[in-house]
């Protein structure tokens, strides 16, 4: 079987703030760059806005994948994209009924969408809105903090999002959130995850370029 190609998106979360622009530049062997946005309202936590989004884009060719864990997520996805935002997610439980209409304005400000559920949420509910949806995004740990155990549960909803993606035949990324680290790389991808996000397992480590390198070995070998 042809070796799959597995994405390594690093968490900005768990950098350091105060060197922001160094921490970028630790992480240009990535493929893309993993952006939390938090209101303290959908989530019990408080982050960043499109400011750091703008203040990153000339550093980096990677892509930025901005992930808004924040109430009526469609208040600011403008933002986002003027920022300099190539993927913008935004969760189901934030959007409800919404979720198809925020994905389509997504697409129009010329971005690739995409939609999150949490732990505890069904991957049914994100049939409906499928064909809107240029990646899915899976969250192993509970939003708000970096840091977390990976749910295990979770490895089945990424094998049944995997399936609902591939009997669509439609070119969407699945992507897992929480909790990644050497052992539960390869167990995401075996179970369908295109791309891995990764906070505090990278920028934890020491050599940051081994610690991708060794996520997407074992992944490929899985
Ligand atoms: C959690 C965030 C995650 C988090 C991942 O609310 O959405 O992206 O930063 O960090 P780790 O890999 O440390 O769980
Ligand atoms: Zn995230």
């Amino acid at each position: 079987m042809a070796r799959k190609k597995v994405l390594i998106a690093p968490s900005i979360l768990s950098a350091d703030f105060s060197r922001m622009r160094e921490e970028i530049e630790r992480i240009k062997n990535a493929d893309m760059i993993h952006c939390d946005v938090m209101d303290g309202m959908f989530v019990p936590n408080l982050s960043f806005g499109p400011k750091m989004v703008a203040d990153i884009r000339p550093h980096t060719r990677l892509p930025l994948d901005v992930h808004l864990m924040i109430e009526k997520p469609q208040r600011y996805i403008e933002a986002f994209a003027e920022a300099g935002a190539d993927f913008i997610t935004v969760h189901y439980e934030a959007c409800g009924e919404e979720l198809s209409n925020v994905l389509d304005a997504i697409r129009r400000l010329g971005k690739k969408s995409g939609a999150v559920i949490n732990p505890k949420t069904p991957v049914s509910v994100l049939q409906k809105s499928l064909s809107r949806c240029d990646i899915i995004l899976l969250m192993s740990v509970n939003p708000g903090f970096g840091g977390q155990s990976f749910i295990d549960p979770v490895l089945d909803k990424l094998r049944e999002a995997r399936k609902m993606i591939d009997d669509s035949g439609l070119d969407i990324l699945l992507e897992i959130d929480g909790g990644i680290n050497a052992k539960y790389a390869p167990l995401a991808v075996e179970a369908g995850a295109d791309v891995l996000v990764a906070g505090n397992y990278l920028f934890t480590s020491d050599d940051i370029d081994a610690a991708m390198e060794s996520m997407r070995k074992h992944a490929g070998a899985a």
